[in-house]
């Protein structure tokens, strides 16, 4: 079976049976640190929308969905550090036991900002879940409660993470190579 164009230079670095086994325990850590009380779980946006799908079946406590939409300026690999938030959550996480769903957390600097942020909303409880993690190149220290992997400083797609915004589709994480670029994914078959 041939390789879609589009994906031809994009190798497998995390296949699906990997992230599904993962998640899956990372759920039932979940359960059990939270036993029973109810979770108001805040997708970051719009990379962590597959993890998050699939995280959530894997957790046996109540829970209630909110997003939060950010964007970090810079260029289309790096974070410069300075987040805007491009959608705010529906609803007050006052007095909530929170629980903060990112896709990667590579210089720390969008995590520290949302934590920041969050702090002074006032929630009772407040975690982090990412399922990705680049420790060589963190700048700032976050506190991560649930880590799915730790990855090289390589830059990853698929699952939800993009190349200026495709290949969320993948099933998979794979390694995005330097030769890729956005011109492969519009240029047809
Ligand atoms: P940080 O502020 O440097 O920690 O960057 C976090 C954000 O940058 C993530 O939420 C992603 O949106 C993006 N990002 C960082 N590394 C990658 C990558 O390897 N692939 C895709 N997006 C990435
Ligand atoms: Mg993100």
């Amino acid at each position: 079976m041939s390789v879609p164009a589009w994906r031809r230079s994009i190798e497998v670095l995390i296949d699906s049976a990997a992230l599904q086994a993962r998640i899956a325990a990372l759920g039932a850590q979940i359960t059990a640190d939270y036993a029973g009380r109810a979770i108001c779980v805040v997708g970051v946006l719009k990379g962590s929308f597959v993890f998050l799908a699939d995280l959530i079946r894997h957790i046996d406590v109540p829970v209630q969905i909110e997003f939060i939409g950010i964007s970090s300026y810079g260029d289309a690999t790096k974070s410069s550090g300075i987040v805007q938030i491009t959608r705010d959550l529906q609803h007050s996480i006052v007095d909530r036991d929170v629980l903060l769903v990112e896709d990667i957390v590579d210089s720390g600097l969008s995590m520290a900002y949302l934590l920041n942020n969050f702090a002074t909303r006032r929630p009772r409880s407040l975690k982090v879940c990412t399922l990705l993690e680049k420790p060589a190149n963190a700048q700032v220290k976050v506190p991560l409660d649930y880590v799915g992997f730790q990855i090289a400083d390589r830059f990853v797609v698929g699952y939800g993470l993009d190349a200026s915004g495709f290949c969320r589709n993948l099933p998979y994480i794979g390694l995005f190579s330097a030769d890729a670029d956005a011109a492969s994914f519009t240029g047809g078959v």
